[in-house]
């Protein structure tokens, strides 16, 4: 069976949108696979973190993933500075990868913007940090946004070079399995936007842990077009509000654009609005509620993570051992 590997970083609760684009693909995507989910706080700090607020951060989004449903029997879920390996494999690659490769990075010039000067040099290695979380543990496919596409040409690219310098065959090549196209969620103010935890508006998306009022409330204010729901999917296209609401009601019910207009297609948004904020009140309260339970229990919570920590060391131990060796390092440490 192939191993997957994904990451997600401890930034707040996660929205509608990181529901539907990602969380909810890993939990399908343990049926058959192997799974290590990792909660990559040693990524976190490659900006500013304060640490309490980071501590709950880690906890929380542990307990979220838990409430969707990932499974921390069959599969391994963990936090990423809990297994030592993360950071011994990344030094290895920073050694690896060249400044040329991580020059072209859009991600961190996107990041470090104008003040290119300031930022941390953590940031600038994050790439090659995340090659050493997928590679410690052989892992080959790997779920992500297509935001993370590129970050993943360079995992193989390091992947490649350690191979032929040290003239093995060790790592191997990584499949991206890029999520997320068809369940694009976009933002309730804006249908032409992304939902993000960063736009200033909080009406601008739904909150994982947003109560039956709040979910009703933001669903009545997102923006729409005055004409009812169109029964062709093609007219959706030039109407992003719609489509976005019709994409949200979709994939919360398991169907496509189609179907949901095949059932409220002729409808004003009134009645739409009222059975989406029904069906998100049946999806989302479940996992709000699990989610509050695992968080007060917090020592249940970190015993179910250090035993997942453990596990994942088991893997990524003898394999960052071996490149370790490869390397020509003398290898006195006991473990
Ligand atoms: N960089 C990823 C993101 O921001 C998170 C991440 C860290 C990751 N390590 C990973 C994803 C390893 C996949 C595999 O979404």
């Amino acid at each position: 069976m192939q191993r997957v590997f994904s990451g997600i970083q401890p930034s707040g609760i996660p929205t509608l949108g990181n529901y539907l684009g990602a969380i909810r693909n890993w939990v399908k995507i343990q049926d058959n696979h192997d799974c290590l989910w990792c909660v990559v706080d040693l990524h976190a700090i490659t900006v500013w973190q304060d640490p309490a607020v980071l501590r709950q951060q880690s906890l929380e989004m542990a307990a979220v993933l838990l409430a969707c449903g990932v499974d921390p029997a069959k599969h391994i879920l963990f936090l990423q500075s809990a297994v030592r390996a993360h950071a011994q494999l990344a030094w290895i690659f920073n050694c690896v990868a060249r400044l040329g490769w991580l020059n072209r990075m859009t991600q961190f010039k996107d990041k470090a913007g104008k003040d290119r000067e300031n930022v941390s040099s953590g940031l600038y290695v994050y790439p090659n940090l995340m090659a050493a979380d997928i590679h410690a543990y052989h892992a080959t496919r790997v779920p992500v946004g297509d935001d993370q596409r590129q970050h993943l040409e360079l995992a193989n690219d390091i992947a490649q070079k350690f191979n032929h310098d040290y003239g093995v065959d060790f790592f191997p090549n990584i499949e991206p399995v890029i999520l997320g196209a068809g369940a694009r969620v976009m933002s309730l103010r804006d249908g032409t936007k992304k939902m993000s935890k960063s736009d200033p508006s909080d009406q601008s998306r739904i909150n994982l842990n947003d109560n039956a009022d709040t979910i009703a409330l933001k669903i009545r204010r997102a923006k729409t077009d005055p004409l009812p729901l169109p029964f062709d999917v093609q007219e959706l296209a030039e109407r992003p509000e719609a489509r976005n609401l019709v994409g949200i009601y979709a994939a919360l019910t398991d169907s496509d654009h189609a179907s949901v207009l095949k059932e409220h297609g002729g409808q004003g948004f009134g009645p739409f609005k009222n059975a989406l904020t029904m069906l998100l009140i049946e999806k989302l309260a479940p996992i709000a509620s699990e989610t509050q339970r695992l968080l007060s229990d917090q020592e249940a919570l970190i015993n179910l993570l250090r035993v997942g920590a453990e596990r994942a060391a088991v893997i990524a131990d003898p394999i960052v051992k071996e490149a370790e060796r490869l390397v020509g390092f003398v290898g006195l440490r006991g473990d």
